[in-house]
């Protein structure tokens, strides 16, 4: 599937900086991630480009990382069988299905390495990321009630895995 206007790749090191500002631009909205600071800077960011236990998919419009999609494989022997994935996609981007082909993509990447559950956390206030995930097969396997304080609200951490 090719979605108008958007290139959909992997990421490279010249990407770092716009990985960034995606990120930090995400975390501004301050009520989809916990930490309200992306911490990375550029040279450790090109490094998990660069690491082929990781994969980083990007979006990019106009020469503009839009969407940045991580899975991340469990580092220890106890957790190579599993992966965590992240994804953000700026505002004026959402709802043209890039957050799904994005995911299909690691999805296939994990497949391929033999990655048997792929994990992710997400605010239960989160509504459209809850249900990107359910329509890719994630299933809800736990929650942290009232783990988050967003404003004044509370929200769940919800955990979902896919077995692959
Ligand atoms: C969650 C997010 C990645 C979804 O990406 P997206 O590119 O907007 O989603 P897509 O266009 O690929 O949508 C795919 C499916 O997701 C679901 N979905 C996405 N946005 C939705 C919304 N606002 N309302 C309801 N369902 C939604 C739908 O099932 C949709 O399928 P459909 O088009 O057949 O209805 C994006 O909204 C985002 O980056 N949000 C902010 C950051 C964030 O929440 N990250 C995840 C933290 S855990």
């Amino acid at each position: 599937m090719q979605i108008d206007g958007y290139e959909i790749r992997d990421a490279q090191p010249k990407d770092a900086s716009g990985i960034i500002k995606c990120m930090q631009s995400v975390m501004d909205e301050k009520i989809f991630l916990v930490s309200d600071i992306y911490f990375f800077t550029e040279r450790g960011e090109k490094d998990i480009i660069k690491s082929p236990e990781d994969l980083s998919i990007v979006s990019v419009k106009d020469g503009e990382v839009v969407g940045i999609m991580r899975i991340q494989r469990g580092v220890y022997k106890k957790l190579r069988h599993t992966a965590i994935l992240s994804i953000a996609i700026l505002k004026e981007h959402r709802r043209f299905g890039l957050g799904e082909k994005m995911m299909n993509e690691g999805i296939e990447w994990c497949r391929n390495r033999g990655i048997e559950k792929l994990n992710l956390e997400v605010f239960s206030t989160n509504t459209s990321a809850i249900e990107l995930y359910r329509k890719l097969g994630f299933r809800e396997e736990g929650r942290k009630v009232r783990q988050f304080r967003i404003f004044d609200e509370y929200a769940d951490d919800i955990l979902m895995t896919l077995f692959l």
